[in-house]
């Protein structure tokens, strides 16, 4: 059965139990009195009919102007780091192209540099579920990106240096979606979204963070997750955070 047949299949309880959250877990309807978050929720209204504006530039091979097959084609080229020479293909993300949604994950390992697709191994599977506690799925109303787009070897940590080089194009996935919500899945998406060094997923999440002007949430990487699955109530918490957010946001 594929991911995808598997997560439409199954129901909400049996995700919660996939995800070893149990059924007591219940998502809340949300009240605006209550959990309110730190960030400002009251932005200026979104142009969501515009492209490029209000991501601020980062390195010289910044891609600010480039529309979407621009950014695949120059994604699946690009050599401006050692990363594109195990890669048998760049993934630049998948997903709603105006999703209010962006999940950022580290970067490809295996199965999506093979597939062209991020997160479709085990980690996309926890992913999807985590989704679908939620009601979100991806594709609708989501997009799915990574830090790095070319698969680091043996699946290490991308370098600063792969990091720097690479997020103009996320930079750019950022300013031509215009999500309202952007979550960070590990500590790698978060440091290079939020452009900081001291970045601990225990400590950063619980808030609303400000990624240059769009609201962000770091929650664990799934792989971690998968890795530690004690954690998997934290990641509720996180994914309960998401959702009062944006709520919070659409009012
Ligand atoms: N882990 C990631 O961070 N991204 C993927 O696409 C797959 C696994």
């Amino acid at each position: 059965m594929s991911v995808e047949t598997a997560v439409s299949t199954l129901t909400r309880e049996q995700t919660l139990r996939e995800m070893g959250l149990g059924p007591l877990w219940k998502l809340r309807i949300p009240d605006p009195a209550e959990d309110a978050v730190a960030f400002p929720l009251s932005l200026p209204e979104r142009d969501r009919g515009r492209s490029g504006e209000g991501v601020t530039p980062v390195g010289a091979d910044n891609p600010p102007s480039l529309d979407w097959p621009a950014l695949q084609s120059t994604v699946a080229t690009c050599r401006s780091c050692t990363l594109c020479e195990q890669r048998k293909q760049a993934v630049l993300g998948i997903g709603d192209i105006h999703a209010d949604w962006l999940f950022v994950g580290e970067g490809p390992g295996a199965d999506e540099d093979a597939k062209g697709q991020p997160f479709v191994g085990q980690a996309g599977k926890l992913l999807d579920n985590m989704l679908a506690a939620v009601q979100l799925k991806r594709g609708h109303d989501v997009y799915i990106a990574n830090a790095v787009k070319c698969r680091p070897p043996g699946n290490r940590t991308p370098t600063d240096e792969e990091l720097n080089s690479c997020r103009p194009y996320l930079q750019r996935q950022i300013a031509l979606i215009k999500p309202r919500l952007i979550v960070a899945l590990g500590g790698t998406a978060a440091k290079t979204l939020l452009q900081r060094d001291d970045i601990k997923v225990g400590t950063l999440r619980g808030q609303v963070h400000d990624c240059d002007g769009i609201p962000m949430i770091v929650t664990y990487h799934p792989s971690y997750l998968l890795r530690s699955p004690m954690e998997k109530a934290k990641a509720w918490e996180d994914l309960c955070l998401m959702r009062r957010t944006m709520f919070d946001l659409k009012q």
